[in-house]
C-alpha cells in the first residue's frame, strides 16, 4: 500500500516536475517562434524589423551583439569626445535610391542631410573653397572645384572625352537592374546567384572593373585616374581587381546622404520598433549544429556556461569573422581588406609643399588616390594613403577635422610629413576595420540557407555589393523567406 501511494506520488511529481512544462498544448500554442540573430548592424537589425513587420510582430527575437553599441561599421564617435561633434568612423554615405534606408529614416523622423564629399559645411562657420583632387603619390593627376562645377565638367571632358559619360551610363544600368531586386517579381528572392544572373548583372559581377569598362569603350586612362580613384577611397582596391558591380557602386554616389547624428541611428530604431531584446557585450561563441534533430539550435556565449535554445538563427555578420566555432556551416570563405580610418584635429592645413603646389597654394579639402603606374595596379606600394579628406571644421577651436583612409597605420612621422613643421595633433583616433570583403570577379554567390532546418546567413550579399542598404536588403528579403507569407503587400520593401 505504501508503495503503491509512494509510486503514485513519485508520477505525480515526475509529471509535474519534468513533464508539465515541457508538453502542455496551451503552452505550445500560445509561444512564438524563437529566432536569434547574431549581429546588431543594418544586416541583424534589419532583419528583426522586417520579420517583426511582415508577421505582426509574432515572432521573440533575442539579437546578440559583442559591441557595447548597435550599429556594427555603422559607427559613429565624437570629436574630442564631445556630443556636438559626431563623425563617421564607418559607413558614412548612403544614397537616394537605397529605398530601405531611405524609408526607414522617413518612418523614424530622422533626418536625413546631404552630403558633400570634401565639403567644410556651412553651418560649421568657415567657408573655404572646396576642392577635389587626385593623387598619384607624385603628382595631382586631376584637380576640380566643386564651386565652378561647370569648369570641372569641361576639364573632366577635355582630359577624357565622352568617357565620364559613358562611364555614367553604364553605372545606370546597372543600377537600373539593381532596382529590380525591389519588384514584386524579385522580392523576395530564393537565390542571389540565380536572380544576379538573371537581371544581367552577372556580366558585370564576373569581370574587373578595367576590363568591364574598357571592353565597353571606355580609355584605360580614366578608368585608372578617376574610376579607380572612386574604387580606392570606397573599396580600398584597385580597377583591375575589383569586380565592375563593385566599380560601379562607386560611381554612383552623386547625391550623398547622411543621418544628421549618425547613420547607426536607423539601425537603433529598427531594433526598437522590432521589440527583439538587444543583449550589447554579449558574443556568441558557438552554434551547436548537433542538435537540430531536436528541432531547437544550441547557442552558446563567450566567457559563459549558458546555452540558450531557438527554432531559428540568422548569422548577420561575416561569417569567419564571428569567431564561431564547432563544426564550420556551409558559407564560402571572404576575405576582408584590412582598413585603417584615421581621424584627428589640427588647426593647419595640409603642406602645399608635400603635395608639389607652390607654397600657399592651398591642397585640396578631399584627395583621392590612384596609382602612378599601371603596372604597379595589385601592389599599392604608393601613395601611402587611400583618401585624405577634411570632414568638418570646429570654430570653437579652430580645429579641422581631418579623416584618413589607408592600408597600414599613419604613423605620428607621416603626419609631420604631410604638414608643415610645427602643425599640432590635439585629437588623434585610429580604428582597424575588416571593412569590405575583397570584390574579385564572381558568379556564384552563397544561399541564404546555411541549414534547411533554420540557419540563415547574409553577408554573402557583400561579395555582391557591400553597403548598408544591401545588407539591409538582405535582411528583409530573409524576414520574407522566414515568414514565408505570400500577399505582396505585406511582404515588400519600400
Ligand atoms: C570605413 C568604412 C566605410 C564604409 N563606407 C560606407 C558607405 O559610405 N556607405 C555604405 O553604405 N557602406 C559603407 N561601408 C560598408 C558598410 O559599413 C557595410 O556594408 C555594412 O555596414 C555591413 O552591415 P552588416 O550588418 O552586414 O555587418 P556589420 O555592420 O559588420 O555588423 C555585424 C555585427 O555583428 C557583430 N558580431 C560579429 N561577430 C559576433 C558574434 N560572434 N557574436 C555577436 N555579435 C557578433 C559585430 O560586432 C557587428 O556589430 C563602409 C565600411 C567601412 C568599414
Ligand atoms: C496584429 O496583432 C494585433 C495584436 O495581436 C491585432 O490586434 C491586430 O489585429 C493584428 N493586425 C493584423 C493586420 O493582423
Ligand atoms: C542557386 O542557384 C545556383 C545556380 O542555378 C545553384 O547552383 C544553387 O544550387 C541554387 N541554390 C539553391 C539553394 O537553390
Ligand atoms: C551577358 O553575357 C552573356 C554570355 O556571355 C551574353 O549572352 C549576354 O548578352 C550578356 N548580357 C549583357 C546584358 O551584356
Ligand atoms: C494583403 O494584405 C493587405 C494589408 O494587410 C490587405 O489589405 C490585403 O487584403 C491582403 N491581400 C490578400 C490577397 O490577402
Amino acid at each position: 500500500m505504501r508503495t503503491v501511494v509512494f509510486l503514485i506520488v513519485l508520477a505525480v511529481v515526475w509529471q509535474l516536475v519534468f513533464r508539465a512544462p515541457l508538453a502542455g498544448p496551451i503552452y505550445e500554442e500560445t509561444a512564438k517562434e524563437k529566432i536569434a540573430i547574431i549581429g546588431a548592424g543594418a544586416g541583424g537589425s534589419s532583419s528583426a524589423y522586417y520579420l517583426q513587420r511582415y508577421s505582426n510582430h509574432s515572432y521573440d527575437i533575442t539579437v546578440f551583439e559583442k559591441n557595447f553599441y548597435i550599429g556594427g561599421r555603422s559607427t559613429t564617435i565624437n570629436v574630442h569626445d564631445d556630443p556636438r561633434w559626431p563623425v563617421e568612423v564607418g559607413a558614412s554615405v548612403f544614397v537616394k535610391v537605397n529605398f530601405n534606408l531611405a524609408a526607414a529614416a522617413r518612418e523614424f523622423g530622422l533626418n536625413v542631410q546631404s552630403y558633400d564629399v570634401g565639403k567644410v559645411r556651412g553651418k560649421d562657420g568657415l567657408a573655404i573653397e572646396e576642392l577635389f583632387g587626385i593623387w598619384d603619390g607624385m603628382k595631382f593627376v586631376f584637380t576640380a572645384s566643386s564651386e565652378s562645377s561647370w569648369k570641372s565638367t569641361i576639364k573632366l571632358l577635355y582630359k577624357y572625352g565622352t568617357a565620364p559619360l559613358r562611364a555614367h551610363l553604364l553605372a545606370e544600368k546597372a543600377s537600373a537592374s539593381f532596382l529590380a531586386f525591389y519588384s514584386q517579381d524579385d522580392f523576395p528572392f530564393v537565390n542571389l546567384t540565380e536572380i544576379s544572373r538573371s537581371r544581367d548583372l552577372t556580366n558585370i559581377t564576373s569581370e574587373t572593373t578595367f576590363d568591364y569598362c574598357t571592353g565597353h569603350g571606355l580609355s584605360a586612362r580614366y578608368v585608372n585616374d578617376i574610376v579607380q580613384a572612386a574604387t580606392i577611397v570606397n573599396y580600398a582596391q584597385n580597377v583591375k581587381q575589383i569586380h565592375a558591380l563593385g566599380g560601379f557602386v562607386c560611381l554612383a554616389v552623386d547625391e550623398a546622404l547622411e543621418i544628421e547624428g549618425g547613420n547607426w541611428q536607423i539601425f537603433e530604431k529598427m531594433l526598437q520598433k522590432s521589440g527583439a531584446t538587444v543583449r550589447l557585450g554579449t558574443s556568441v561563441s558557438e552554434i551547436d549544429t548537433s542538435t537540430k534533430s531536436s528541432g531547437k539550435w544550441k547557442i552558446s556565449i563567450a566567457d559563459s556556461d549558458k546555452v540558450e535554445e531557438f527554432d531559428q538563427v540568422i548569422i548577420a555578420a561575416p561569417y569567419y569573422q564571428t569567431g564561431i566555432g564547432g563544426v564550420p556551416l556551409r558559407i564560402k570563405d571572404a576575405s576582408y581588406m584590412t582598413l585603417y580610418v584615421t581621424l584627428f584635429t589640427s588647426t593647419k592645413r595640409l603642406s602645399s609643399t608635400y603635395f608639389g603646389l607652390k607654397p600657399g597654394v592651398p591642397v585640396p579639402t578631399m584627395i583621392c588616390t590612384t596609382l602612378a603606374d599601371d603596372d604597379l595596379a595589385g601592389s599599392h606600394t604608393r601613395p601611402w594613403f587611400n583618401s585624405i579628406s577634411i570632414i568638418r571644421y570646429i570654430p570653437e577651436r579652430k580645429e579641422y577635422v581631418y579623416k584618413i583612409f589607408s592600408p597600414s597605420r599613419i604613423s605620428p612621422e607621416f603626419l609631420q610629413l604631410i604638414f608643415d613643421k610645427g602643425a599640432e595633433f590635439n585629437w588623434v583616433y585610429e580604428k582597424i576595420w575588416n571593412a569590405y570583403p575583397r570584390l574579385d570577379p564572381i558568379s556564384d554567390f552563397s544561399d541564404w540557407k546555411v541549414d534547411n532546418d533554420g540557419i540563415w546567413y547574409l553577408n554573402s550579399i557583400e561579395q555582391f555589393i557591400s553597403t548598408m542598404e544591401t545588407s539591409s536588403l538582405a535582411g528583409a528579403n530573409v524576414a520574407a523567406l522566414i515568414v514565408g507569407a505570400n500577399n505582396k503587400t505585406v511582404v515588400s520593401v519600400p
